[in-house]
C-alpha cells in the first residue's frame, strides 16, 4: 500500500516519510510515546480522545540505514522501512514490536454455512480485510490487556473483538465482538518488555488478538487516518501513566457519588421514591443517591417532568436532599419529534440534529416514538444541550445518567450515510457512531460544571478513549446471571486498565430476575467498584437491599456500611488518580507483573494498592483458593497473617468476601454515616497493619473545585516496622479544616507501650489490636 521509502525530511520531533504511493509520518511525542500517523483521510490528527497532544521538547536522531531509517529517543529505537513497515527496539536493542512482513494467513473454517444456518446458529462470518490494518508479529509469550469494555477473559490474547459501539440486549457473552464502549486501546506485556498501543481512529475497528493466527495480531479500521500511539515504558503502570497522559485522566469526583447507589427501570412516581428513601433510613442502609429512569419524565421527552407523577419535583428533590439523597436523572440523545416541544423546536431551528444525506433532519424511533438525534459532533449543539443541563440542575438534580447513546435506535441502526457537522468537517455517521455518547457526555460534564461549579456526576453507556475526563461508566444491561457476576471482574478490570476509573456493573444484574444469594455476593464485589449502584430492569423482581429475605438484608447492610467505612480511602484513591492515571480497581498484575501466576487471575483484584478483595462469584460456594502475590497479607475478618506467594484456603460462608490488606498499609475509616457528609468527622480512624508502608490522606470540601487552589489538607504517613513500629505523620499542606484527632486501630495484639511526640499514650486492647489517640498533628507515633 504505501511501496518503497523515497525520501525523508526532519523537523523537530517529527519525521516525515514519503512513500512511493503515500506519505507516513513518524513523531516523537516524548522518549516514550511515538505516533504512527499517515494522513489517509485527514492530514492531521483529528483526535476525539487526546484534547491536547503534550508534545515533549526532546532530542531525537535520524539516521539513514541501507534498509531502514532509524530514530532514536533516549528510550527507544524506530527502524522505519519500505511499505511504512515499523519496528520498534528498547535502546538497549530488545525487539519490543515487529510489524509482519507477510500477508496474513486466517486459519480455514470449513463446513457449509447454510447447513449450520438452517439449524439456527450464527455463523462466523469469514475473515475481512480492512483498509487499515496494522500486523504485529507474535513472539509467543504475550499477552494482552485492556480493549476497555469486553466480555471474556482478563487476558485478550486468543481473542477478537471490534470496536462499534453496541446496544445488543441478549446476554453478553464472550461471542459478543462489541458493547457499548469502544476504547482502541491494549497493553502487550511479554516475560520481559510490556508496551502499549492506542490506535486513535473513531470508524469501526477490529481487534484480533492472535485468533485468526497464532503467529500474529492485528488492529484495522475501516477508515480515517492510519493514527496509532506506541507507548513504551519499564512496567504496566508506565503504560497506563503514560497511555492517561494522551488521553485524559479520571478526575476527582465529588464524595457522595462514590457512595451507595439504588436504582430501578423506574422509581415512579414521586412516591415511591420516597418510600424507597424511607425504606433505606428506616432499615439503616447507607445510601446518597436514587437514580430516576425514563418514567420521570413527559412521555419521554428529556429536559421535561411528568407532572402527573412528580407535581412539584423541585420540592420532592429538596426534601429527598434534607434527607441526604441526590437524585440523578436519566437522559436519553433521542428527542421526540414533536410541535411545540421546546428542545425539538430549538434543535430544530439551529440545525442541531443530524440529517439525512439531503439535508433532512433524520429520523428513528426510541422511547418517545419518532426521535431526531443531537449533532453532538458540533460544538454548537453541545453548548445547546450543555445549557440544557440547566433545566434539570433547577429541578434539584445532582448528576445525569447518559443512556441510549450508542445512539440506539429501535427502527433499525443509524444508516452509515446520516450526515453530522463535525466541527465543520462534515461526515457521516461512520465517522460518529463511536464518539457520540463520548460527545454527549463531554456536553453534559461541562453544562454542569458551568451550572452547578461543582465537580459534575455524569453516567454514560457509551463511550469512546478519553470519556474518563467526563463520565463515570456502567457496564450496560447485564443479567442476574452468576456468569455476569464473574464477567464483572475481568470487564471492569480491563475498562480500569484502560483508563476508566470510575465504573461499575449494575449490582445483582439488570435483566432477569436476581436471587437472595446472587445478590448477596454480587453486593460483595460491588462495595469494591468504584461505582457502587444496584440496577435492575423493568419488570424484573425487586431487589433493592431489602427485596429478599433477612440475611440479604443484612449482607447488603454490613457491605454497604464498609463502603462507607473505606470512602476516605476510596476518595484518596481517586485524587491520586486524578494525577497518576491509576485506576481504583486493579488487576493484580499492576502491581506483580513479574509473578506470572496473576497474569491470568480473573476472580481476583486489588482495590488500590492496598486491599486484595477475592469474592465468590459462584452460586453454593462456601470456599474458594485465593493467591496472594509476594509479602505479607493480612486477612481482614480474622487478622490472621499469611505469607503471600501461594494461594490459600479460604472458608467463606455466604456473609464473607475474602478481604486481604498488604502489611504495611494504612486505611483510613470514618465513622458510620447514612450518606456522605451527615457528620461533621472530627476523628479519623487509621485501621493500621503493621510493617513498612506509607499512605497520604486528603482532605477537602468533597465536591468544589476548590483543592485545585490549594484548598485541602494532606497529611502524610510514613510506617517503619522494626523492632518497634515508628510512624511519622507530616502534615504536607494545611488549608482545609481537617480533623482534631486520630484514633489508632494497630492490628496486633501484643503491644506493650504508645508513645506520640515522647508522650506516653492509654490504650486499649482489642483481641487482634491496640487503639488509642492521638491529636491530627505532626509528630511520631512509637508502637512497642
Ligand atoms: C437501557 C439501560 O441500559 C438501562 O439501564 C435502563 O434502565 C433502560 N435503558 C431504560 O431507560
Amino acid at each position: 500500500m504505501f511501496g518503497k521509502l523515497v525520501n525523508h525530511r526532519v523537523e523537530k520531533n517529527k519525521v516525515y516519510l514519503d512513500f512511493e504511493n503515500n506519505k507516513g509520518i513518524v513523531e516523537v511525542i516524548n522518549p516514550l510515546v511515538i505516533n504512527i500517523f499517515s494522513p489517509l483521510k485527514y492530514q492531521q490528527h483529528y483526535s476525539r480522545a487526546i484534547e491536547e497532544l503534550n508534545i515533549e521538547n526532546c532530542s531525537i536522531a535520524v539516521e539513514n540505514k541501507t534498509s531502514y531509517l532509524e530514530i532514536k529517543t533516549n528510550h527507544l529505537v524506530v527502524k522505519v522501512y519500505d511499505d511504512f513497515k515499523v519496528d520498534f527496539y528498547k535502546i538497549d536493542g530488545t525487539i519490543l514490536c515487529e510489524d509482519l512482513r507477510e500477508e496474513r494467513r486466517p486459519f480455514l473454517r470449513r463446513g457449509t454455512v447454510s447447513v449450520a444456518e438452517d439449524e439456527g446458529h450464527n455463523v462466523e462470518k469469514d475473515f475481512d480485510r480492512h483498509k487499515i490494518e496494522v500486523v504485529k508479529k507474535m513472539f509467543g509469550d504475550e499477552k494482552f490487556y485492556g480493549l476497555g469494555e469486553k466480555t471474556g477473559h482478563l487476558n485478550k490474547r486468543g481473542s477478537y473483538y471490534e470496536m462499534w459501539n453496541t446496544d445488543d440486549p441478549s446476554p453478553h457473552v464472550e461471542s459478543h465482538k462489541s458493547l457499548y464502549k469502544s476504547i482502541p486501546f491494549f497493553i502487550n506485556l511479554r516475560e520481559d518488555s510490556v508496551f502499549g498501543i492506542f490506535f486513535d481512529n473513531t470508524f469501526k475497528s477490529y481487534f484480533d488478538m492472535g485468533k485468526e493466527n497464532s503467529e500474529y495480531y492485528y488492529f484495522g479500521a475501516d477508515d480515517g487516518n492510519l493514527d496509532y500511539y506506541f507507548i513504551g515504558g519499564e512496567c504496566v503502570k508506565d503504560i497506563l501513566v503514560n497511555y492517561t497522559e494522551l488521553t485524559g485522566k479520571t478526575p476527582l469526583p465529588q464524595m457522595w457519588t462514590l457512595g451507595f447507589h439504588q436504582s430501578r427501570w423506574s422509581y415512579s412516581p414521586e412516591s415511591r421514591v420516597r418510600e424507597i428513601a424511607k425504606n433505606f433510613r428506616e432499615k439503616d442502609i447507607p445510601c446518597d443517591t436514587i437514580h430516576l429512569d425514563i418514567d420521570y419524565m413527559d412521555d419521554f421527552k428529556v429536559f421535561t417532568w411528568d407532572k402527573n407523577r412528580f407535581p412539584d419535583e423541585k420540592k420532592a428533590l429538596k426534601e429527598l436532599k434534607e434527607d441526604g439523597f441526590k437524585i440523578v436523572t436519566i437522559i436519553d440523545p433521542g428527542v421526540k419529534k414533536e410541535k411545540n416541544y421546546p428542545i425539538y423546536e430549538e434543535g430544530l431551528k439551529n440545525n442541531y440534529f443530524a440529517t439525512d444525506k439531503d439535508g433532512v433532519t433524520y429520523v428513528n424511533k426510541v422511547w418517545p416514538g419518532n426521535s431526531v438525534f443531537p449533532d453532538f459532533s458540533d460544538a454548537d449543539t453541545r453548548s445547546w444541550w450543555a445549557e440544557n443541563q440547566r433545566i434539570m440542575l433547577e429541578s434539584g438534580v445532582s448528576g445525569i445518567w447518559n443512556d441510549m447513546n450508542e445512539p440506539a435506535s429501535f427502527n433499525g441502526p443509524l444508516p452509515d450515510d446520516v450526515q453530522f457537522k463535525n466541527e465543520g468537517r462534515g461526515t457521516d455517521h461512520r465517522e460518529i457512531h463511536n464518539v457520540y455518547g463520548h460527545l454527549m457526555s463531554k456536553a453534559t460534564f461541562e453544562g454542569i460544571r458551568k451550572y452547578s461549579g461543582k465537580r459534575p456526576f455524569v453516567i454514560t453507556r457509551a463511550a469512546y478513549a478519553g470519556t474518563q475526563k467526563y463520565s463515570t461508566v456502567w457496564t450496560g444491561d447485564n443479567q442476574s446471571f452468576w456468569e455476569h457476576l464473574r464477567m464483572a471482574i475481568p470487564m471492569l478490570l480491563n475498562l480500569s486498565i484502560s483508563g476508566i476509573s470510575f465504573c461499575g456493573t449494575d449490582v445483582g444484574g439488570f435483566s432477569f430476575d436476581c436471587t437472595s444469594e446472587l445478590l448477596s455476593r454480587w453486593v460483595q464485589v460491588g462495595c469494591f467498584t468504584p461505582l457502587f449502584r444496584n440496577h435492575s430492569g423493568s419488570y424484573t423482581r425487586d431487589q433493592e437491599p431489602w427485596a429478599f429475605d433477612e440475611q440479604t438484608l443484612d449482607i447488603n447492610r454490613k457491605y454497604i456500611k464498609l463502603r462507607y467505612k473505606l470512602l476516605p480511602y476510596i476518595y484518596d484513591l481517586m485524587w491520586s488518580g486524578e494525577n497518576s492515571g491509576l485506576p481504583v480497581m486493579r488487576p493484580l498484575l499492576l502491581h506483580y507483573e513479574k509473578d506470572k501466576e496473576v497474569h491470568e487471575i480473573n476472580d481476583e483484584f486489588l482495590f488500590g494498592e492496598n486491599i486484595l478483595v477475592a469474592p465468590i462469584l459462584e452460586q453454593g460456594k462456601t470456599v474458594r483458593t485465593v493467591y496472594l502475590p509476594e509479602g505479607k497479607w493480612i486477612d481482614y475478618w480474622t487478622k490472621e497473617v499469611l505469607e503471600g506467594g501461594t494461594y490459600v484456603i479460604k472458608k467463606a460462608p455466604l456473609d464473607i468476601c475474602p478481604i486481604y490488606i498488604k502489611a504495611g498499609s494504612i486505611i483510613p475509616n470514618f465513622p458510620e454515616q447514612n450518606y456522605v457528609g451527615e457528620k461533621e468527622i472530627d476523628q479519623l480512624t487509621l485501621d493500621i497493619y503493621p510493617g513498612d508502608g506509607s499512605y497520604a490522606h486528603f482532605v477537602d470540601d468533597k465536591e468544589s473545585y476548590n483543592y485545585r487552589n490549594g484548598e485541602y489538607t494532606l497529611y502524610e504517613f510514613m510506617m517503619n516496622d522494626g523492632k518497634e513500629t515508628v510512624i511519622n505523620l507530616n502534615i504536607k499542606q494545611n488549608e482545609f479544616k481537617g480533623y482534631e484527632t486520630f484514633k489508632i486501630a494497630y492490628n496486633e495484639a501484643s503491644v506493650k507501650e504508645v508513645y506520640f511526640n515522647n508522650n506516653k499514650l492509654e490504650f486499649t486492647k482489642q483481641d487482634c489490636s491496640v487503639e488509642f489517640v492521638i491529636p491530627a498533628e505532626k509528630g511520631t507515633i512509637i508502637i512497642r
